[in-house]
């Protein structure tokens, strides 16, 4: 099905199913233990043996001798894999690194060796005894340095924005702005690890993973492997959180296949937690220089944003500076993203690439600009709302909705009791401040296709490789074929993350939601018009509703249209030029109260209101969770997370979920989300956009000004740890 024209009333909008709050329809799996992750399915396969990762101990050079003999005789030890034994490996498309590392090592714990044995204990034992000596080649591990080398000259690249001409406004602007943000590092965390079984039979190889992707990563898996991708299948039902780590093939998956071959059978392999960090991708730090002129009464004429962050020769900078081409007015911009060559792990996706660390830049400058001119925060936001792309007027948005979530979100939060005054709201001996950001996530169309099947009992199964990576995708994609078809939510089964199955948009980039439903719904349309051909009726006017399908007075059950055998039917929602003709975006308000203790500097989130305009909303219970879990990453980008580079050996030393802090429980307030009552027609037929990222974008920021607010210290460097706030902090009462 072409979707190029803007949706008109469909099925979809009864909202007898879809836009109702609905628990997951997975949550007993779930909560019982039976949704088995890769590494628990025992029993897929039998006979199965372990792997162990070893990863390359320098961040750059080579290997100049591996001797594997000790762990080869070691007890139980099955086989070896190493970059000599491995035979010609090519690279998938979207890899930065070789997953296998040797000769020449591109960065710390690259993996140079995988140890195959009948336990985990003796892979694991014998893995110690496996001597790598190195040559050190000369690394570029820090960022401020490489960008320093690089000089101003990045100013008129050509990869840059330019609109209008932004030095001049910026000279004759009356007010001003010229700061200078930092982001950190910052690892996926997920809790389910990077595993794997893999098992060959013949030249056929299937695996067992944890991966969002399911197609791009069996293409890139049947790459590397240099054979046909028909020949690989990818099973991956149920993921344990990705964030973005599980976009691409990862070493797991790859060694498992290698170990399963050298040892002639089926291999687990975990990448073990302490090598998570540094083995996979990450999300690069950067540096963001944001300019903003404005008019005395806060009309912006001028935006300019810049962003350095590193990566390996063949991966890209972090894009942090899109949403800056999308978000406020203002004639005159610059924008660019500048690559700083590291040899460090490689940079990649992480949840909201791009705008997460580009709002927590641009959403302080905002804060900032908005006390320089003596204009509310949320005031100077909504005068500065543009319709239209501010870089090419000609395109208007599709729907924004800015202005009202942060109106709505003022009056909710009591964001008329805020104190201006910085530092100068206090309980006790805790500094209180509330602050907030826009936000802004864009909204991709991916084509996406599905297959449903009626059987004589009435049940519609939906099978498409889309993953759930713990968001929901099997409870939308229920509700959207329960919808479609008139029955109940029990009378559908859901399969996915197989890469058997038709190919989906699959879980990135928070497209998963809007695309992967919109191809089940252009299935079920064709599923409808079998039904009715069946059944003999006008699929035109036929109307299935109750597990009746019912044609002027006539009405048969559903069901009997399978009686000459089971219906099915396949489709995808491709997509036209819509998406060119309009810019398509989400947008939000985060609101947050902090409070500081004025003695240690230690920041509680005391409370947090998010206001999202999304389009529809497909299920409000499992977009809130969406949300809720974003603005709590948000807290952790805010105050905790950071990946500390040692810039002389180039790795990151917190390494585990003990060094690598993020918010438990005890940390995360009372939370509320909005969501205001939208639909995109632009969207696609369920006229829907993604929430799981936007509920991110901008809160780290919304912290940070709620920490300025409430202590008068402005950090520009995140996280806003109490080392940067201690000597600052205004006295003690
Ligand atoms: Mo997302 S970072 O595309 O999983």
């Amino acid at each position: 099905m072409k979707f190029d024209t803007p949706a008109t009333t469909n099925p979809i909008d009864q909202l007898k199913v879809v836009g109702v709050s609905t628990s997951r329809i997975d949550g007993p799996l779930k909560t019982t233990g039976t949704a088995p992750y890769a590494y628990e399915r025992h029993d897929v396969v039998p006979n199965q043996a372990y792997g162990y990762v070893v990863g390359a101990g320098i961040g750059k050079g080579r290997i100049a001798s591996l001797s594997v003999a000790a762990a080869k005789a070691a007890p139980g030890v099955l086989a070896v894999v190493t970059a000599d034994n491995a035979g010609k490996l090519g690279k998938g498309r979207l890899n930065i690194a070789k997953l296998l590392g040797g000769p020449e090592i591109d960065h710390y714990h690259q993996a140079v060796a995988l140890v195959v044995a009948e336990s985990f204990e003796q892979a694991r034992a014998a893995a110690q005894l496996i001597r790598v000596e190195y040559e050190r080649g000369e690394g570029r591990f820090d960022l401020a340095q490489a960008k320093a080398a690089m000089g101003d000259a990045a100013d008129a690249k050509k990869e840059d924005s330019n609109v209008g001409d932004f030095a001049a406004a910026f000279a004759a602007a009356p007010v001003k702005l010229d700061e200078t943000y930092r982001t950190p590092d910052q690892s996926h965390a997920m809790m389910e690890p990077h595993a794997t079984v893999a098992a060959w039979e013949g030249d056929r190889l299937t695996v067992w993973t944890s991966n969002q992707m399911v197609d791009w990563t069996t293409g890139d898996l049947a790459r590397t492997l240099g054979m046909p991708k028909e020949k690989v299948r990818l099973i991956s039902p149920f993921v344990g959180g990705g964030f973005g780590g599980k976009l691409f093939l990862r070493a797991d998956t790859l060694l498992a296949a290698l170990g399963a071959r050298a040892a002639g059978r089926p291999v687990k392999v975990a990448l073990q937690r302490p090598l998570m960090m540094n083995n996979t991708t990450h999300r690069p730090a950067t540096i963001q220089r944001i300019r903003i002129g404005a008019t005395a009464d806060g009309r912006i004429t001028a935006i300019a944003h810049e962003s350095w962050s590193g990566n390996l020769p063949d991966g890209k900078p972090e894009n942090a500076v899109d949403q800056t081409r999308l978000l406020y007015a203002g004639a005159n911009r610059l924008t660019g993203n500048r690559l700083a060559v590291l040899d460090l792990p490689e940079g990649n996706a992480m949840r909201a690439p791009g705008e997460a660390p580009g709002l927590m830049a641009l959403e302080i400058a905002m804060d900032e600009m908005a006390e320089r001119l003596g204009l509310d925060p949320v005031e100077f936001r909504i005068r500065n709302d543009t319709q239209v792309d501010p870089e090419k007027p000609e395109r208007p948005f599709s729907k924004r909705q800015l202005v009202e979530c942060l109106r709505v979100g003022a009056e909710r939060f009591g964001w008329d009791k805020r104190n201006p005054r910085p530092g100068a709201t206090r309980d006790g001996d805790w500094l209180v401040g509330i602050g907030m950001a826009a936000a802004f996530r864009n909204n991709l169309l991916t084509k996406s296709a599905a297959r449903v099947r009626l059987d004589t009992r009435g049940v519609v199964t939906v099978e498409t490789d889309m993953t759930d990576i713990g968001t929901g995708s099997y409870t939308i994609i229920a509700q959207t074929a329960a919808e479609m078809m008139g029955v109940g939510l029990d009378r559908v089964v859901v399969r996915l993350g197989d890469s058997s199955f038709p190919v989906s948009a699959g879980s990135g980039g928070q497209w998963g939601a809007n695309n992967a439903t919109a191809g089940v719904y252009a299935a079920c349309v064709k599923l409808r018009e079998a039904v009715a051909q069946r059944l003999g009726v006008n699929s035109a006017d036929a109307q299935f509703a109750d597990g009746q399908v019912r044609s002027g007075n006539r009405s048969v059950p559903l069901a009997q249209a399978a009686g000459g055998g089971e219906l099915s039917a396949e489709d995808a929602i491709e997509y036209g030029d819509l998406g060119k003709r309009y810019q398509q975006s989400t947008f939000g308000g985060h609101f947050v109260e902090v409070a500081v203790d004025a003695a240690t500097g230690e920041t509680r989130v005391r409370r947090m209101l998010a206001v999202c305009a999304a389009g529809r909303i497909l299920n409000p219970l499992s977009a809130r969770s969406q949300v809720i879990g974003a603005m709590t990453m948000g807290v952790g980008a805010a105050l905790m997370e950071e990946l500390a580079v040692d810039t002389r050996s180039g790795f990151f030393v917190n390494h585990d979920l003990a060094g690598y802090e993020v918010p438990v429980h005890a940390d995360i307030p009372h939370q509320e989300v909005i969501f205001l009552d939208e639909t995109d027609p632009i969207s696609s037929p369920m006229k829907a956009k993604g929430v799981g990222e936007l509920g991110l974008c901008g809160v780290g920021a919304a912290v940070a000004n709620a920490v300025y607010n409430a202590t008068g210290v402005r950090v520009r460097d995140y996280p806003v740890t109490l080392d940067k706030l201690l000597d600052r902090l205004p006295p003690l009462a």
